[in-house]
Parts: structure tokens; C-alpha cells; sequence
């Protein structure tokens, strides 16, 4: 199966106008609109890179750093990172935007586990990643121990439940 590079499938700068409908009773923006777009952004992403219908498998711990309000945009950056035999992980990383400066200032990061199926619903093969810059081989690397965190938190989870 032919690899494809992060810069193949990318979204850069996707850009989110902010109203006041989308904020919280702090007047900061509600988190799980946040979560919600990069969710689907990072779909995107993954069908991109699979060439086929996906599901969400999981998503990371998010961390939100710092909040963003009423006079900012919000930006996704949006990228894969490494994938496996059915499994891909896809990072998002959001800035908020001061609209009118355009001082950015990084609010969120997630990695977000998606798996390809078949025409049956079952996981289908996916192709591999073939990272080319510095930063794309670090997340690259990255990316297998964020894989076996999950693969020993999935299975302890599992033998405790079945106790
Ligand atoms: C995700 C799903 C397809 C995995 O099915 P499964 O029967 O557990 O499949 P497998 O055990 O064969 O695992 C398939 C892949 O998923 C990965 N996976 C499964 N659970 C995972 C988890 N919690 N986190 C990360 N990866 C996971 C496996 O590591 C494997 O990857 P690999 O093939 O690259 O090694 C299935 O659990 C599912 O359909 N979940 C619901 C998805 C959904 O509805 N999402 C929200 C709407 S999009």
C-alpha cells in the first residue's frame, strides 16, 4: 500500500469565527464546541489519508492551556501523525486569535485515534505515513508511545471490568 506524506491530507489554519452564542456563562468559549470541531476536522483528516469511511476509536486527555473569548478566532491545525495496521492518530493543535492584532496564542491540544473500515464495517488496512519534516518525524516517533499508553490503558481497563 502506497504511504502518504502529513502535508498530503493536512488542514492548515481552518479559521472559526467566534460569537456570542458559542460562549460560557465566564464569557469564555464553551469547550465542547472546541472539542467538537476538532473531532471533525480531524475526520476529515483521516478519511483523507485512509480513502475510507472512519470512526473515532478514541481521543486523548485534551488540555485546555488557556481560554479564548468574544474578540478572537479560533485556528485548527490539523495533521496525522503516524498509523498503524487500521488505526491512525491524528494530532489538532488550536490557537486563539486575537482578531484584530492577530497575536496568537496556542489554547488546546489533541490526539484523536481513528479506525478505517471496510465496506462491511470492519477495520480495514490503512496506508502508512511517511513523515518528511523534523517536526513531522518527532510526532511520528511520538506517536507509538501515545499508541501503547492506550493499547495498556484499553486492556487494564478490561481485565479490571471483567473482575
Ligand atoms: C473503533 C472500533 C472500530 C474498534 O473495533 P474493535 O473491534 O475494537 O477492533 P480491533 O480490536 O480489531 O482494533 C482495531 C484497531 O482499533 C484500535 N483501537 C481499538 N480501540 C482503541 C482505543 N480505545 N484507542 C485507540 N485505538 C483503538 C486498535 O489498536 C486497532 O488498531 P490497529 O489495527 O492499527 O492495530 C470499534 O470499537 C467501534 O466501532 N467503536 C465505536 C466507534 C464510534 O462509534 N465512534 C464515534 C462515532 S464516529
Amino acid at each position: 500500500m502506497e504511504g502518504k506524506k502529513p502535508s498530503d491530507t493536512s488542514i492548515h489554519d481552518h479559521t472559526y469565527r467566534i460569537f456570542p452564542n458559542d460562549l460560557n456563562a465566564q464569557g469564555t468559549v464553551f469547550g465542547g464546541l472546541i472539542m467538537a470541531e476538532a473531532d471533525r476536522l480531524a475526520h476529515i483528516v483521516a478519511e483523507r489519508h485512509s480513502g475510507r469511511i472512519c470512526v473515532t476509536a478514541s481521543v486523548d486527555s485534551i488540555l485546555f492551556h488557556a481560554p479564548a473569548g468574544h474578540g478572537d478566532n479560533l485556528i485548527f491545525k490539523t495533521s496525522i501523525n503516524r498509523s498503524w495496521n487500521t488505526s491512525m492518530e491524528v494530532g489538532v493543535k488550536i490557537m486563539a486569535e486575537e482578531r484584530t492584532t492577530m497575536n496568537r496564542k496556542h489554547i488546546v491540544s489533541a490526539y484523536l485515534t481513528f479506525v478505517a473500515l471496510d465496506d462491511h464495517g470492519k477495520p480495514a488496512k490503512v496506508p502508512p505515513v511517511l513523515p518528511v519534516s523534523e517536526i513531522e518525524k518527532r510526532r511520528f516517533e511520538e506517536a507509538d508511545l501515545r499508541r501503547s499508553n492506550r493499547i495498556s490503558y484499553k486492556k487494564e481497563l478490561s481485565s479490571r471490568r471483567k473482575l
